[in-house]
């Protein structure tokens, strides 16, 4: 059987393997809502501007409600051979409403209509993901709140550094997954011109409105260039972009999570809801949810390629290649979802075992930096000269394997005779956290503060999810 869509010229079916590969409908009946949505703002365009009667658009604009009905009851009948869900929804809409429904994509292709469609559901998931980002936002600023003087190893090169607070260590990444959702909400930005009315490439000669099919759509106008509205998928790259980089810092705060909750560290517990144990080993408590979260990155950057890859060297406007953006950018959008959910549920079940940290952040001579200010501060000594005499001091506790603040007054002054009493108001990670006030510093008021502010912004945030 020859398709009934394009069929005129066609004698025969496709071969089977043909439409194996041609078929989209296995993925792109995701799009049926923003197909019937782009379907009503034609159609109801196509009678105001005259373009066709009243009485046609009432018919089919009630068929197209059928269909909707059947979708969301879950028993529309999808057709392999009617290729997508275009042609499945205006088969659908022939058989309700006779003929008439063959009126519906005058001025239109189904190229500007994919465009349309896929960019309502680009921008629909953007949201989704900003509300995600959000929540998560929230579990962070809140722990943060919890844990403002709460000190832990702040690390370089993952050795212990300088004390931080724990709090100071959640605040940085409800920074970085600020910047994520503001990428996402920039992507929408770009994402706000309609492509419907563009047709196949070159426009229509019908009297259509697009300013008007935009403005039912949500866009703010009609893409200005009738090539690059068929052949722009750019605001799938941003989307996928821009999960990419969120991916990317998910998967840290995960690798974050699997070495802090390791025997080795034994910096955070987990509770049972976020292990997993092994089958053979019963004192094994694993972080599978982080793991997987690690480890799901890929899927979102390979998603990233594999459309980057599709759309270079694609001469415009349309070619069938661009069917083959949908699978990647539900891939990664589906997977980024399940990414964030999980981590808001880890954070939110996430405890810090604060004596363990406290331990851990005193270690390492990790207040040597303190050391160093003071012999600045107080000795007026160029910070050079002040690491230097610090260094030896170190090197003389972890000769007798003691802390810092545990070397007698007088050993340190045999190296530095100006050193005096007042040097131990600064050697405890306490008093080296607490001393950090600089703007963005680990101090525990800075953490205090920052927490309220963002917990306050996230509560009022317009897009919250
Ligand atoms: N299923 C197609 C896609 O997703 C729709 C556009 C088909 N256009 C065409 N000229 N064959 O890209």
């Amino acid at each position: 059987m020859t398709n009934k869509m394009w069929g005129g010229r066609f004698a025969s079916g496709p071969a089977a393997i043909m439409e194996e590969i041609n078929a989209s409908i296995d993925f792109d009946k995701r799009l049926s809502a923003q197909d019937i949505a782009g379907s009503r703002a034609h159609c109801e365009m196509l009678a105001r501007t005259g373009i066709i009667d009243r009485e046609d658009a009432s018919v089919i604009l009630k068929g197209l409600d059928t269909i909707a009905s059947e979708i969301e009851a879950g028993n529309f009948e999808y057709s392999r051979a009617l290729e997508d869900i275009h042609m499945n929804i205006e088969a659908r809409l022939a058989a309700l409403a006779g003929p008439v429904a063959g009126k519906l994509h005058t001025a239109r292709s189904r190229n500007d209509q994919v465009a349309t469609d896929f960019k309502l559901y680009i921008r629909e998931a953007l949201l989704h993901l900003e509300g995600l980002l959000h929540d998560l936002q929230r579990e962070l600023a809140q722990k943060a709140l919890l844990h403002a003087a709460t000190v832990m190893p702040g690390f370089t090169h993952l050795q212990s550094a300088q004390p931080v607070t724990f709090g100071h260590h959640c605040l940085a990444y409800v920074e970085m997954f600020a910047r994520d959702r503001s990428r996402f909400a920039d992507a929408r930005k770009r994402a706000d011109e309609c492509p419907l009315g563009a047709a196949a490439l070159a426009g229509t000669s019908f009297p259509i409105d697009r300013e008007q099919t935009a403005k039912a759509l949500g866009f703010s106008g009609p893409a200005a260039n009738s090539l690059d509205a068929v052949s722009d998928r750019d605001f799938v790259l941003e989307a996928l972009s821009g999960a990419s980089i969120t991916a990317v810092h998910l998967s840290r705060l995960a690798e974050e999570i699997v070495v802090w909750s390791s025997p080795g560290f034994g910096l955070v517990k987990l509770s049972d809801a976020f292990t997993t144990g092994s089958s053979i080993m019963p004192q094994k408590r694993n972080p599978d949810a982080a793991e997987l979260v690690r480890a799901k990155t890929g899927a979102v950057f390979g998603a990233f390629t594999q459309l980057l890859i599709v759309m270079k060297g694609l001469p415009l406007a349309y070619s069938k290649d661009m069917q083959e953006d949908k699978v990647p950018a539900f891939t990664a959008l589906d997977t980024l979802s399940l990414m964030l959910a999980a981590m808001s549920g880890m954070v939110g079940d996430l405890e810090p075992d604060k004596e363990a940290m406290a331990k851990a952040a005193g270690e390492g001579y990790s207040t040597a930096t303190d050391l160093a200010d003071w012999l600045v501060r107080n000795l007026d000594m160029p910070f050079r000269e002040a690491h230097g005499v610090t260094g030896k001091i170190v090197a003389l506790a972890e000769s007798s394997a003691i802390a810092l603040e545990n070397v007698p007054l007088g050993d340190m002054q045999k190296i530095e005779s100006g050193i005096t009493d007042d040097v131990f108001s600064v050697l405890s990670v306490e008093d080296s956290v607490k001393s950090r006030t600089s703007f963005g510093g680990t101090a525990p008021s800075n953490v205090r503060k920052m927490a309220q502010k963002w917990i306050k912004r996230l509560e009022s945030d317009p897009t919250s999810g």
